[in-house]
C-alpha cells in the first residue's frame, strides 16, 4: 500500500489510492515514475516511457478497453472522421497521441477513443480537507474499472520543462490527459465522473465544437495556472466535452473546493469553510446538494468517518487509512456502457 505523488509536504499534500480492493491495494507496489520531457517534440516525449512497456501488452488492453467501453456506432464514426478530428482536438494532446500510436502501429482511431473513453468512467472518491493547524491535504481513490489493464499501466510521471519538474500526475500508459496532479508548491487537481447519460453523442458534439477533454484540462492547467485561485477559474470557466467534478487543493487555510462542471461552465462552486465547521468536502460522483443514490453511498462512510476521526487528527496518513478502510473496496463499482 503506498501514498503515490507526495511532494510538496509543507502545507499542501496529495494522497492517491492505487487500488480498490484493500488486499490486493496492501500487497500493490509503487507505479513505476516516468520523466516525460515538454521540452522534447509531442510525438517523441513519451516514446522513452513507451519502451518499458510490452507491446503485446498494450494492444490486449487497448481492445479490451475500447470493446468494453466504445459503442459500435462511435467506433465506425471516429475511425471514418479521424483525420477530422484530429484538425479539432487541442495540441500537444493530439500529436503525443499520434507519435505513441505510430511508434506502436496502431491505428490512430483506436488510439484518440481510449483516451476519450475513460472520461467516461472515472469513478472515484475525492476528498480535501483542513487540519487545525490550517494544512490542506487533498486524498482520492483511484479507478481500475478496467481490471488488472489499468492497474499494470498505471505511471506516476514527473512533466520536465526547462530541465525542472513543472507538475507530476498520475495516469496510464497512452494516456495523456491526467485525472490527478499536482502543481508543486501551487495546487492540486483530482477528477471524478459526473454522468448525465447520452454520454457519446454529446461528447461528439461537443468535441467538434473545440471542447477540451475533463482529463485535458487538469493537465492543461497544471501546466499553465500559477495558483490555487488561477486553477480554479481555468477548471471552472474553460468549456468540456463532458460534465465533471474537480476537485482542488491550495497550498493555503482555506484553499479547498470541489467545482461541479457542466460542459459550459460551473454548475457549483463549494469551497471549504473551516472558520464554520466545515474542514472537509467529499466528493464521490454524485452532486453534492443532492442525496446519493442507496446502491452506491461512499459519501456517508466518508463523512462518517471524516467526522469520527476530526479535525485535529487529519494527517496524511490518517485521510489514508480513511480513503482504504473505509469505503476503499467499494470505489469501483462496475460501469454501464451507455449504447
Ligand atoms: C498485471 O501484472 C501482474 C504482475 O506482474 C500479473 O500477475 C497480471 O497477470 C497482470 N495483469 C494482466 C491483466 O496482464
Ligand atoms: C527526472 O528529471 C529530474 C529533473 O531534471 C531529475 O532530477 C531526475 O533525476 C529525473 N528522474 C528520472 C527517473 O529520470
Ligand atoms: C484523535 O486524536 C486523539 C488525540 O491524539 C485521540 O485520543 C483520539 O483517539 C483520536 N481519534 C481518532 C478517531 O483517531
Amino acid at each position: 500500500m503506498r501514498a503515490a505523488g507526495l511532494s510538496a509536504r509543507t502545507a499542501l499534500a496529495l494522497l492517491l489510492l492505487a487500488g480498490a480492493g484493500l488486499s490486493a491495494a496492501a500487497s500493490s507496489s509503487a507505479p513505476p515514475l516516468f520523466n516525460v520531457s515538454l521540452d522534447a517534440a509531442p510525438e517523441l516525449r513519451w516514446l522513452p516511457t513507451l519502451q518499458h512497456f510490452d507491446r503485446d501488452f498494450l494492444r490486449a488492453a487497448m481492445a479490451h478497453i475500447i470493446g468494453a467501453n466504445v459503442p459500435k456506432w462511435v467506433l465506425a464514426l471516429i475511425r471514418k472522421a479521424v483525420w477530422e478530428l484530429e484538425l479539432f482536438l487541442p495540441q500537444p494532446f493530439t500529436d503525443e497521441i499520434r507519435g505513441q500510436c505510430d511508434a506502436l502501429n496502431f491505428n490512430l482511431a483506436d488510439c484518440i477513443l481510449l483516451n476519450l473513453a475513460y472520461e467516461s468512467t472515472a469513478f472515484c472518491t475525492s476528498i480535501v480537507a483542513q487540519d487545525s493547524k490550517g494544512n490542506v491535504y487533498h486524498g482520492r481513490n483511484l479507478d481500475y474499472s478496467f481490471g488488472n489493464f489499468l492497474r499494470n499501466l498505471t505511471v506516476d510521471v514527473q512533466f520536465i520543462k526547462n530541465g525542472q519538474i513543472a507538475f507530476t500526475g498520475t495516469t496510464f500508459i497512452g494516456y495523456v490527459g491526467l485525472w490527478t496532479g499536482q502543481s508543486p508548491h501551487k495546487f492540486t487537481v483530482s477528477g471524478d465522473e459526473r454522468d448525465k447519460g447520452w454520454w457519446w453523442e454529446n461528447m461528439i458534439a461537443a468535441l467538434f465544437q473545440r471542447h477540451s477533454p475533463v482529463s485535458w484540462l487538469i493537465r492543461t492547467t497544471l501546466s499553465e495556472s500559477e495558483n490555487f485561485e488561477a486553477a480554479v477559474y481555468k477548471l471552472a470557466k474553460t468549456p468540456l466535452i463532458a460534465d465533471v467534478y474537480y476537485i482542488v487543493g491550495g497550498t493555503s487555510p482555506r484553499e479547498g473546493v470541489v467545482i461541479t462542471r457542466n460542459r459550459d461552465g460551473p454548475a457549483d462552486i463549494w469551497p471549504l469553510d473551516p472558520l464554520n465547521g466545515a474542514w472537509f468536502r467529499v466528493e464521490t460522483n454524485y452532486d453534492h446538494w443532492k442525496p446519493v443514490p442507496k446502491r452506491d453511498d461512499r459519501r456517508t462512510p466518508a463523512i462518517k468517518a471524516l467526522n469520527a476521526m476530526g479535525q485535529a487528527n487529519l494527517s496524511l496518513e490518517t485521510l489514508f487509512q480513511l480513503h482504504s478502510l473505509y469505503y476503499g473496496n467499494e470505489c469501483c463499482q462496475p460501469r454501464q456502457v451507455h449504447d
